[in-house]
């Protein structure tokens, strides 16, 4: 095998998969796809419309119709891309505490799933992109050259949250943060469309004890090594 040119990278959330799937799109002049934006998006615009994240039906159809754009950032603070949603620039809005609650029950539904995961698999088929979601290895590109399984116990993704939400000035509590990830892991992981798991063949890494620049040299190595046995 050559350069790996699909590179899908999965995992819970905050365990470092967006940092790292940035520093491999940069280093290796690759696009950087972030799928959890778009189910991000979508729920964004159900509370906005007061549609219920219970409401199979009218999510789907916001999954098929949503006029969502994601750019490439023309403002410097620290975005990785500008998500515009019906003409809004909503990139930090989908960060926010009532998104991150209501996401995982959005993106249960089996038809939101269908639509986006569809979006996903087109954008991934243009190859040279490091896709980073819950599913990419499993469903969106199960033909993916290289797949990788990101994971760290509950208390340090909780932590490296909490960090981010703080140093964005989010009011939150340690123990808010804990218990919206457990419950979090909790649906993405149980859910009976696409749950979150390691593709049999992804390369799984725990990233508990190791820093960014660790997980990025040990992926790099990897690539490496693929490209040698070519
Ligand atoms: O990666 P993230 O935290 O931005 O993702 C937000 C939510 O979207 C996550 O809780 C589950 C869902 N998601 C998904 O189901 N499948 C994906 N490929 C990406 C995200």
């Amino acid at each position: 095998m050559g350069t790996p040119l699909r590179i899908a990278i999965d995992g819970p959330a905050a365990s470092g998969k967006s940092t790292l799937a940035q520093r491999l799109a940069a280093h290796l002049g690759y696009t950087y796809i972030d799928t959890g934006v778009m189910y991000r998006a979508v729920t964004w615009a159900a509370l906005r419309r007061g549609i219920s994240p219970e409401d199979a039906e009218a999510l789907t159809h916001l999954a098929e119709s949503l006029d969502l754009d994601i750019q490439r950032p023309t403002v410097a603070d620290g975005r990785p891309y500008t998500v515009i949603v019906e003409g809004e620039d909503v990139t930090w809005e989908l960060r926010r505490p009532e998104v991150d609650a209501a996401v995982s029950q959005v993106s249960a539904h089996p038809g939101v799933r269908q639509a986006l995961s569809q979006r996903q698999r087109q954008l991934g088929l243009r190859g040279r992109v490091v896709m980073v979601g819950r599913d990419i290895g499993t469903v969106v590109l199960p033909e993916a050259d290289l797949k990788i399984y990101l994971d760290a116990d509950l208390e340090t993704r909780a932590r490296r949250r909490y960090q981010e939400l703080r140093e964005r000035g989010q009011a939150v509590s340690f123990e808010e943060v804990l218990e919206a990830m457990r419950q979090r892991d909790a649906l993405d992981q149980g859910r009976e469309v696409a749950p979150l798991r390691p593709a049999p063949d992804a390369v799984v890494l725990d990233t508990t004890a190791l820093d960014i620049e660790e997980v990025f040299q040990k992926v790099v190595a990897l690539i490496e090594a693929r490209c040698r046995e070519g």
